[in-house]
């Protein structure tokens, strides 16, 4: 019971309003999930990539006995070994739609670019020896069996269009269930929408007239339920089919037009003798909704379906709806359409024939001599033809959805079941999305947690297929230019107790060493893990030796940022000077903190002190990083240059050794150094050439508008979107201005056109220094870190030269332009705002 009634509450999860966009509509706060760590295409590990000579991976089958990750693809099926799927040699059967076909497909006015190839739709097990599958096969549809061991086609095409849609994108869900097909969709342009078994005979199909059972129905996904094996009544097994239908009850919601269904068939159903003759006499159909009502919001158009398995049918799941659930709408009154509600569907008060009309054959009708739906009586058939829709609607628990997100196009779910350190079952799901990432998220409680989201693709293109394998610890993604595989969690991402804890991943746990997968071999009272609150459990000295530890010694007046990058999302930082925690970040207070550090704004040699940034998260602080901030009235004495080779080494706070300059007093230097500077010099032009590049981009970017791709992206709410955002932030020109005037010679000739506002001051050659004691500094984003390398070149042109690996290249840029957004609020900012 308590199973699916958690499940019940994940319901609408599925349900994406493509109106969704541009919608004058917040979400509740606590549904609007933001993951927790954003994991970009280069930070991935672990993953496996399988990229054959095709294109368009949408077909993922997984047989976990044998370990075969089977693909279909355009023109191609692939045999992989799921324990690795870029593992040499795979097995691959070619099977492209003949040129005659293509030819004929081009004619008929299709697509030339993807309708008229063969897109794999169908494959799956029909004996213990073949696979059956079905190709669009350029718009006319053919079928054939695979010898699994040889991995080749055993016979002959059989004719495909009854079993496999024409349109490669056309909605399509199929089951092989006891070597009976079981396929659904719009096959053809022009035919109805239909629900068959198609093989081998009698064959079944849903009723046309005088009522049409399916109302443009787009299919998702489909299920077999085995309600026989445990059944005390005799029951039948069932079938049932999700999709999306024009809508036609009358509802007291706003609703464009479609709703949610699902549809369900008794697999013995032999259809009626006269009436539904060779028609489903089994078929119901009820609407699932999903809907905040408070906010008048309805989701409509169901994206995908996962079924989730339980030793009993009365416990499965479908993705995220429970068998009871929907057995209690198939069991309640019905719908019917009258001529005086304007044909609008409305619930059915009348008398209901006996037996039930639309129940499977049990026992209780056997004994009254109904073996089969042959013999069941006409009015009840009768009935059944007019009266498909449920009146029951299937609700979630909640009554709310689990989830809702703004501006991200979910395509594909799955989930499994994870017992957490606690002994505690928790549902893990993997939601993918149309540009290409993988959620992975975790219920908890009444809450989904996004524990992270993960960029499977350089391009972005949608997640077509979700498979997850428990013995291969891997989930499996198709796309249109590659399969995937990645491991189902990455505890060792997590580098200490805190980090551990606080994702909440349900696979993952802190042993005192280090971050661990759960396994059975672990004895779970020596693990630490807080899937409720994530939280519990960490010692505060744990944090206290990851603390990075960093020196600056600035002039007073510079304005210094001190860079504080957080892992996480949810965490927000703190500061602290000298154990005190920072109050008022105001314009008055000399301090701002920004999402990647703390400004200090015209510093003053009272201000110098141990700065500590915090990361807040989960109520619990998490000290990061310590600044030992030096603020000095006076040009210090510079001492006689180091060799340069010490440049590098920061392990020595005390050295005195400053990074190298490249000062106008250069004839003191060594003749050693004279070499650099030439090599500098070369760098300097070679930076030159950059800064005019990167200023043109930026004049483009001002030119474009704020409507560029970089707006675009700020709004996917990801960490490294807002910067970006900074960044488009100053794009009135300001930006521009900003960085002309650190280059003397340019500065003239920029257009001056309003008052700017103050420069940020020059920092003093040498001025600022840093080191970093024993760890290696936290890498910043990476188009963070481009345009902070152009901007040291920048500041070499200036004769302020910095060594090209002087580290903080990024928070100079940083500076600037945290200056830049603090003083010139240019426009409002992006929607992105969390
Ligand atoms: C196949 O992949 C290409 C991109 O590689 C994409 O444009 C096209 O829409 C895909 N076709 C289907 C049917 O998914
Ligand atoms: C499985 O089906 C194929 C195709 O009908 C047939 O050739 C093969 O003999 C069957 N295998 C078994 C074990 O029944
Ligand atoms: C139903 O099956 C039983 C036993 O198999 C048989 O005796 C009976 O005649 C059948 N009834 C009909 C109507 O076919
Ligand atoms: C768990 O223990 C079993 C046997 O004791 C071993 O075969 C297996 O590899 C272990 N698994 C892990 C993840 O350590
Ligand atoms: C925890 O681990 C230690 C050694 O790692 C072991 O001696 C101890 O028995 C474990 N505790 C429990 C409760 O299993
Ligand atoms: C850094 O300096 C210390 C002491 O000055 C020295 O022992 C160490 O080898 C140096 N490291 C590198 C990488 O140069």
């Amino acid at each position: 019971m308590e199973t699916h009634r958690e499940w019940l509450s994940s319901l609408l999860l599925l349900c994406v309003l493509p109106s969704l966009y541009g919608y004058p509509f917040r979400p509740p706060l606590d549904l609007d999930v933001t993951p927790r760590t954003t994991i970009y295409f280069t930070g991935l590990l672990g993953g496996r990539r399988f990229r054959g000579s095709s294109m368009n991976y949408s077909l993922l089958v997984l047989e976990d006995g044998p370990g075969v990750l089977y693909v279909g693809a355009r023109g191609a099926l692939f045999a992989l070994q799921a324990s690795d799927i870029s593992s040499a040699s795979p097995k691959t059967i070619d099977w492209e739609a003949s040129e005659e076909q293509m030819n004929q497909c081009l004619n008929k006015g299709k697509d030339s670019k993807t309708e008229c190839y063969n897109h794999i739709r169908f494959l799956q097990r029909f004996n213990s020896t073949h696979l059956y599958t079905c190709g669009t096969h350029a718009f006319s549809p053919l079928c054939t069996y695979i010898d699994e061991r040889e991995f080749r086609f055993s016979s002959g095409f059989e004719e495909g269009r009854e079993k496999c849609p024409y349109d490669p994108t056309k909605g399509y869900t199929g089951l092989l269930i006891d070597q009976q097909m079981y396929t659904a969709s719009q096959y053809e342009f022009r035919s109805f929408p239909d629900i068959r078994r198609n093989y081998p005979n009698p064959t079944l199909k849903t009723e046309e007239a005088p009522t049409q059972w399916l109302q443009d129905a787009d299919f998702v996904g489909s299920a077999l339920v085995r309600e026989s094996l445990s059944s005390s009544v005799g029951d039948d097994d069932k079938i049932f089919f999700f999709f999306t239908e024009k809508s036609e009850e009358l509802t007291p919601y706003f609703s464009n037009n479609r709703v949610a269904r699902v549809a369900r068939v008794c697999k013995r159903d032999r259809g009626g003798l006269l009436t539904l003759q060779k028609k489903w006499t089994s078929f119901l159909k009820a609407r699932l909704v999903c809907s905040l009502p408070d906010y008048e919001f309805h989701f409509n158009v169901l994206r995908s379906v996962f079924y989730l398995e339980a030793s009993s049918p009365q416990d499965s799941v479908f993705y995220a709806y429970s068998v009871l659930e929907i057995q209690w709408a198939f069991e309640g009154p019905y719908m019917e359409s009258k001529v005086d509600s304007g044909s609008k569907w409305t619930q059915y008060t009348g008398k209901v024939p006996e037996p039930r009309p639309g129940s499977c054959i049990t026992d209780e009708l056997r004994e009254r001599g109904i073996n089969s739906s042959i013999n069941l009586p006409d009015d009840v058939l009768h009935f059944v033809r007019r009266h498909p829709l449920m009146y029951r609607q299937i609700l979630p628990q909640e009554r709310r959805p689990l989830l809702l997100k703004r501006n991200v196009d979910y395509t594909k779910i799955a989930a499994l079941h994870v017992t957490g350190a606690d002994g505690r079952i928790y549902h893990m799901l993997f939601i993918g999305t149309d540009e290409g990432w993988l959620q992975r998220a975790v219920k908890v409680k009444d809450h989904l947690h996004i524990i992270e989201e993960l960029q499977l693709f350089e391009e972005p293109q949608p997640v077509e297929s979700i498979v997850i394998s428990e013995k291969q610890r891997s989930v499996y993604v198709g796309s249109h230019t590659a399969v995937v595989q990645l491991p189902l969690c990455t505890c060792s991402r997590y580098s200490s107790c805190f980090d551990c804890v606080m994702a909440r991943d349900p696979f993952c746990a802190w042993d005192g060493l280090e971050c661990v997968m759960v396994t059975s071999n672990h004895s779970r009272a020596n693990l630490t893990q807080d899937m409720f609150n994530g939280m519990v459990g960490c010692e505060r000295a744990s944090a206290d030796d990851q603390v990075l530890r960093r020196s600056r010694s600035v002039m007073a007046g510079d304005d210094v940022l001190l860079q504080c990058e957080l892992s996480s999302n949810l965490a927000t930082p703190e500061w602290t000077l000298g154990g005190q925690h920072l109050q008022g970040y105001g314009l008055d207070s000399g301090f701002r903190i920004g999402t990647d550090g703390l400004l200090v704004i015209g510093a003053q040699t009272y201000q110098s002190g141990e700065y500590c940034c915090l990361a807040l998260e989960n109520g619990v602080h998490v000290p990061v990083v310590v600044y030992s901030l030096t603020i000095r009235q006076e040009v210090p004495l510079r001492p006689t240059q180091p060799p340069l080779t010490t440049e590098n080494n920061w392990t020595s706070p005390q050295s005195n050794s400053y990074p190298t300059s490249l000062s106008p007093r250069f004839e003191f230097l060594s003749v050693r150094n004279m070499e650099t500077m030439y090599l500098s010099l070369i760098a300097i032009l070679g930076g030159l050439c950059l800064v005019l590049t990167v200023i043109l981009l930026y004049v483009g970017f001002c030119l474009q508008g704020r409507g560029g791709k970089y707006s675009l992206r700020a709004e996917k709410k990801r960490v490294a979107h807002m910067e970006l955002n900074t960044i488009s932030n100053n794009c009135n020109g300001s930006a521009r201005d900003g960085l002309l005037q650190v280059v003397p010679g340019e500065a003239a000739t920029s257009p001056n056109k309003e008052p700017l506002p103050p420069a940020p001051p020059l920092p003093a050659p040498n001025s600022e220094h840093e080191f970093i004691n024993g760890f290696s500094a936290t890498l910043p984003s990476v188009l963070r870190k481009m345009n902070g390398n152009s901007y040291v070149l920048l500041r070499q042109s200036d004769g302020d030269t910095v060594s090209p690996l002087y580290y903080s290249f990024t928070e100079e840029l940083s500076r600037i332009l945290e200056k830049r957004k603090h003083t010139l609020l240019c426009s409002k900012p992006d929607e992105s705002s969390v």
